[in-house]
């Protein structure tokens, strides 16, 4: 059965690009299903570092080809700086390789300066978000006046669609105070960037099923995670995508028949980035122990904005209701290497709230900021485990902790990431 679909499991930024990388690998086709350049995905390739906003991991396999899915908001602009990033490095994004759907949503500078006005207007209340047009541009979706890439072929069609949806976006924006755009000026590099798209746009479910019914390898790759999912997650404070595994079918257009592997990363930690409740975050000397100090590029500031990650013990909580809502048939933990020389670790088994014990999240705010991590308590290792290969070459105390994990979320962990290098992995 030819598609694998990888999702984040708790609030993104677990290690999706690197486990996509490795994926990647024996796949014929990666594909993004949602989002957009507010993820950051980090692949590590010998001595470079790439930093994948739009553009899948699976670009960095030569025989892979990559698919920006129907489900994605796309900032032409941003991408063509990706695409020339990639270039620059050798590596080939040609309209053979990278496809676009006709049916992808197109990002605004309209969009950009609402998500800022937006933002700015909720004070206290902010999101967090990564103020790239992301929530402006589905709305527009969802509201049926957004503008597809395909529109992009004609280019004064484009130019006027962008100059309509600026326009609209000024009154919005004067309620805000903020000042209006200059409809010319800021589409102009848009048109300029939609004229180079022009060759990539394709109808992207006709070819993958085409290629699917064919046999290939199908790699869908997640962005966000589960608990910033717009149905799933902590709503308000998410994203306004699917970055479930559903997500995958509508954002690509096939059908469930053809999937049968759901692989669920999970950091062996928790972060989270923005506004939004986190029960096991913790303040003070272990959080900026988990965090890093920003030495090393996999220490915990966005890859997307820099911002520095909230960072906490492991939720378990999280990724039981990760597993559920995902169907994860097996799990990755990531950073692994990370929770060496800690004398113990705990992991949150079930929340207590009002007296009341919760297995899963509950679905309000209000009971949400009311939980209470129930810890168990590990203990930890000193070892340097980021050279380890095999099961053996792990201590005995972080063996415990992953099958603890696989234990307390009812899905096999078959893969510990060690470090951020290729073949830092070690599988069960
Ligand atoms: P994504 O958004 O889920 O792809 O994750 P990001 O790339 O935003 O953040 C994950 C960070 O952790 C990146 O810098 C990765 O290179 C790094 N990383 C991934 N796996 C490991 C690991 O096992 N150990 C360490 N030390 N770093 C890792
Ligand atoms: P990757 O794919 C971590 C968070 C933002 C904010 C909320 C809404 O790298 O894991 P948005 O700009 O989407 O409207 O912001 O979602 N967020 C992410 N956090 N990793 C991401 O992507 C994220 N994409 C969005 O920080 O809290
Ligand atoms: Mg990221």
């Amino acid at each position: 059965m030819p598609a694998t679909i990888l999702v984040g499991a708790q609030w993104g930024d677990e290690g999706k690009g690197r486990v996509a990388d490795w994926l990647a690998a024996e796949s014929d086709v990666v594909a993004r299903f949602g989002g957009g350049d507010n993820a950051g995905h980090t692949v590590v390739v010998g001595e470079k570092v790439f930093k994948q906003h739009l553009v899948p991991s699976g670009i960095l396999h030569p025989n892979v080809v990559c698919v920006l899915g129907n489900g994605m908001v796309i900032n032409p602009v941003n991408l063509i700086k990706e695409m020339d990033g990639l270039r620059a490095n050798g590596v080939d994004v040609s309209p053979e390789r990278l496809l676009i759907s006709t049916r992808a949503h197109i990002i605004t500078p309209a969009h950009i300066a609402l998500d800022g006005a937006l933002e700015k207007a909720r004070g206290d209340q902010a999101i967090g978000t990564t103020l790239r047009g992301i929530g402006p541009a589905y709305l527009d979706k969802t509201g049926r006046r957004g503008i597809r890439a395909g529109q992009m072929a004609d280019v004064e069609e484009f130019a006027n669609a962008l100059y309509d949806s600026i326009e609209q976006a000024n009154a919005t924006l004067a309620q805000h105070g903020v000042e209006p755009l200059d409809p010319q000026g800021a589409a102009a590099v848009y048109v300029e960037a939609a004229a180079r798209l022009k060759p990539y746009l394709r109808d992207t479910s006709v070819y993958l099923n085409k290629r699917l019914q064919a046999g290939a390898r199908v790699l869908c790759e997640g962005a966000q995670g589960t608990l910033l999912d717009v149905d799933h997650g902590d709503y308000p404070y998410v994203t306004s995508s699917s970055p479930t595994a559903g997500g995958a079918l509508t954002g690509l257009g096939f059908g469930p028949c053809h999937v049968d592997r759901v692989v669920g990363v999970a950091k062996s930690f928790s972060t989270r980035v923005g506004g939004g409740p986190m029960p096991t975050e913790l303040e003070g000397e272990l959080g900026d122990r988990l965090r890093g100090t920003g030495e090393h590029f996999w220490d915990e500031f966005g890859t997307t904005t820099g911002r520095p990650r909230r960072c906490g013990w492991l939720d378990a909580v999280v990724l039981r209701y990760a597993a559920q809502v995902n169907g994860f048939t097996e799990l990755v933990l990531t950073k692994l290497d990370v929770l060496s020389g800690f004398d113990t670790l705990n992991i949150a088994v079930a929340y207590q709230i009002d007296g009341r014990r919760y297995d899963y999240p509950p679905s309000t705010m209000a009971e949400l900021e009311r939980a209470e991590p129930i810890y168990e308590t590990l203990v930890g290792w000193r070892e340097d485990i980021s050279g380890a290969r095999r099961e053996g070459d792990l201590p005995e105390a972080t063996r415990v902790y992953i099958r603890r994990v696989s234990e307390l979320c009812g899905t096999p962990v078959r893969t510990a990431s060690v470090g951020p290098e290729r073949d830092q992995l070690v599988f069960f």
